[in-house]
């Protein structure tokens, strides 16, 4: 068989809420027979395809292959379709491992159980005759493996991803409360933003927006500043396959001229992460240049008249980041009110503090970030 062949089906995880979007970017990239979820968005294809998907998808957290589907309402049907699987083609005997299962309207229902069974016979079937044995843990695995069973129905996939996209590999500080950069691209996409207005974050933190932002602008691969995806380690790796994506990659970035990046925060501290984020990364340093990062109060935001700025932003949510939350929304609704001449795509915590803003014909949509229900308030506010 020729690397790179054979078909497979993807399912591309997301926060829930954000299926939408990732949909849209499976299309975009041209990934086949595309199907949106709950909770990701479905796909087929060869390598190629898992490396676009790992590469290029800015809002998928991981992208798990199938690599088998069988009936298990008894624990040997189990054994049997995890046993059926050659699992030293992702794993070599002295490998981390990590399962992780979850059930539904079956027989077998205690997770726990079934991802111990999972990970039982994976080692079994690995352990060399001197006793060489995978070991077993999650921030380090080298392989992680997904047990779904639903009415008995088990999906037994394989992680393509490892450790989450969201790690892009950028980040070098995690200021208070970073958003996570899977996140972060999801509110930019949103937002409906040209890629061309000035882009403006008025409590930027350590500048995760922005980044994410510039990269989205400059068509730059969320993944090409990552070390490395679960699939490297595999015995099947096509390295030069991987490394001619990856090239192609590089060779489609196109940084805008003229794009401005604006960022403020109250702290010096988040000011200089910002700073640091966009000037360390590899790709964006024309952007990073001119870039106007500096420390100011958002309650004294004011976007200069005739930008037709998008502001973008993930204002304090209270459980994460302190105190006084409410009314900081309050004022700084009322700041956005007054002014005017720009669009926005606003992260807040709740329903309740997304109120208080009081942007009257704000469209607002649900995502959860890190198990908190957030909202995302977009709107454009005339001049
Ligand atoms: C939720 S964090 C933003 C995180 C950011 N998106 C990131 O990914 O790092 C909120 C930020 O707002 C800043 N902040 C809080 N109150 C502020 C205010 N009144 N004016 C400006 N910045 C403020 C905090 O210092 C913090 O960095």
């Amino acid at each position: 068989m020729l690397r790179g062949v054979k078909r497979s089906t993807y399912f591309a995880t997301c926060a829930p809420g954000v299926e939408p979007l990732l949909h849209a970017e499976v299309k975009e990239r041209g990934l086949a027979r595309h199907e949106r979820q709950v909770g990701g968005v479905r796909f087929e294809g060869g390598a190629e395809a898992m490396w676009t998907a790992n590469l290029w998808l800015r809002t998928a957290v991981r992208v798990l292959r199938r690599e088998a589907r069988f009936e298990a309402a008894s624990e040997g049907a189990l054994d049997r379709g995890v046993g059926g699987v050659d699992w030293s083609r992702f794993l070599r005997p002295d490998g981390v491992l990590w399962v992780d299962a979850q059930s539904r309207e079956s027989a077998l229902d205690h997770t726990r159980f079934l991802a111990q069974r999972v990970k039982d016979v994976i080692v079994d079937q690995l352990r060399t005759d001197d006793g060489v044995r995978p070991s077993v843990d999650r921030e380090t695995a080298d392989l992680r493996v997904h047990l779904h069973v639903f009415r008995d129905r088990a999906t037994l996939s394989v992680d393509t991803s490892g450790a989450s996209l969201h790690r892009r590999g950028w980040r070098t500080t995690q200021g208070r409360a970073p958003l996570a950069e899977t996140l972060a691209a999801a509110v930019v996409l949103a937002s409906g933003w040209d890629r061309r207005s000035p882009l403006v974050d008025p409590f930027c933190g350590t500048g995760t927006l922005l980044v994410e932002g510039a990269m989205i602008a400059g068509g730059v691969a969320p993944g090409l500043t990552r070390s490395r995806f679960g699939f490297e380690t595999w015995a099947e790796h096509d390295a030069a396959g991987w490394e001619r994506a990856r090239a192609a990659a590089v060779s489609a970035i196109r940084l805008p001229r003229k794009l401005r990046l604006v960022g403020h925060d109250q702290e010096a501290a988040r000011v200089e992460e910002t700073r640091v984020h966009l000037a360390g990364h590899p790709h964006l340093a024309p952007l990073a240049e001119t870039a106007l990062v500096e420390r100011a109060r958002a309650e004294d935001f004011a976007p200069r008249p005739g930008w037709n700025a998008m502001v973008v932003s993930n204002l304090p949510y209270g459980e994460r980041v302190g105190d006084d939350v409410e009314r900081l929304h309050d004022v700084f609704g009322s700041r956005l009110r007054e002014l005017g001449g720009y669009r926005i795509a606003l992260l807040t915590g709740s329903s309740r503090l997304a109120g208080l803003l009081r942007l009257s014909r704000a469209e607002r949509h649900r995502i959860l970030n890190g198990g908190i229900e957030c909202q995302l308030v977009t709107a454009s506010i005339e001049g």
